[in-house]
């Protein structure tokens, strides 16, 4: 049984690992190490306000993690948050701890008034917690995609699905052409 929570400030030194091996198993070694490098850069980059995280946790273990950071779109009143990496132990794996966590940290951003959310990954994992596929033009990403069929995006707020207007910018540990 995980308790999930979005309380993660005594954990962060734990979260990097945990990224890593999950992506080495998953991925290889290589995206193992960049991802734990890219979490550890956000975790200690990221000002507070931008930057949200949900647990799974059981007894003691991390067995799940998810970040979410801010999307800036300057010329748009709404906020917006970018929810990666997502994670879970390998060992846990397809026990729907995922989209639980995932579910959790959308009720999260909602709490802390987010609007729109956003994420790039797989279309058929993440339509199932309402991410549906967008286009380059209905919210610009902050760097070119190399995949844009895993752009994806759900109004948080029941009311505003309108497209998202001008550029956005990321926080600086997403400012890395290789990671779009
Ligand atoms: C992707 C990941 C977060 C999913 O979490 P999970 O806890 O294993 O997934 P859940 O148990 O919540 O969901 C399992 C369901 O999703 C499906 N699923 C899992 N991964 C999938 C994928 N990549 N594509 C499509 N469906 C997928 C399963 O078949 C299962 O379907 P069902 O609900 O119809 O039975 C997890 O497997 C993981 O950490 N993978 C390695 C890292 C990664 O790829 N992260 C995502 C990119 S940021």
């Amino acid at each position: 049984m995980v308790k999930l929570t979005a309380d993660f400030r005594a954990r962060v030194t734990e979260l990097p690992g945990l990224f890593r091996d999950v992506f080495a198993a998953s991925e290889g070694e290589g995206e193992g190490r960049a991802i734990g490098a890219l979490v550890d850069d956000l975790l200690a980059t990221t000002l507070d306000g931008d930057l949200l995280a949900t647990l799974a946790l059981d007894g003691d273990e991390v067995a799940g993690c998810i970040l979410f950071s801010r999307l800036r779109y300057d010329q748009d009143p709404r906020q917006v948050f970018l929810m990666s990496p997502v994670a879970v132990r390998t060992n846990r794996q397809k026990t729907g701890i995922g989209q639980k966590l995932i579910r959790f940290g959308l009720d999260e951003l909602r709490r802390n008034e987010v609007d729109y959310a956003v994420t790039y990954g797989d279309p058929a994992y993440y339509g199932k917690t309402g991410f549906q596929p967008i286009t380059d033009t209905f919210a610009q990403p902050p760097m070119p995609l190399s995949q844009p069929h895993g752009w994806l995006g759900q109004s948080l707020n029941g009311v505003d699905a309108s497209p998202l207007s001008g550029p956005s910018h990321c926080v600086s540990a997403f400012n890395r052409p290789e990671l779009w």
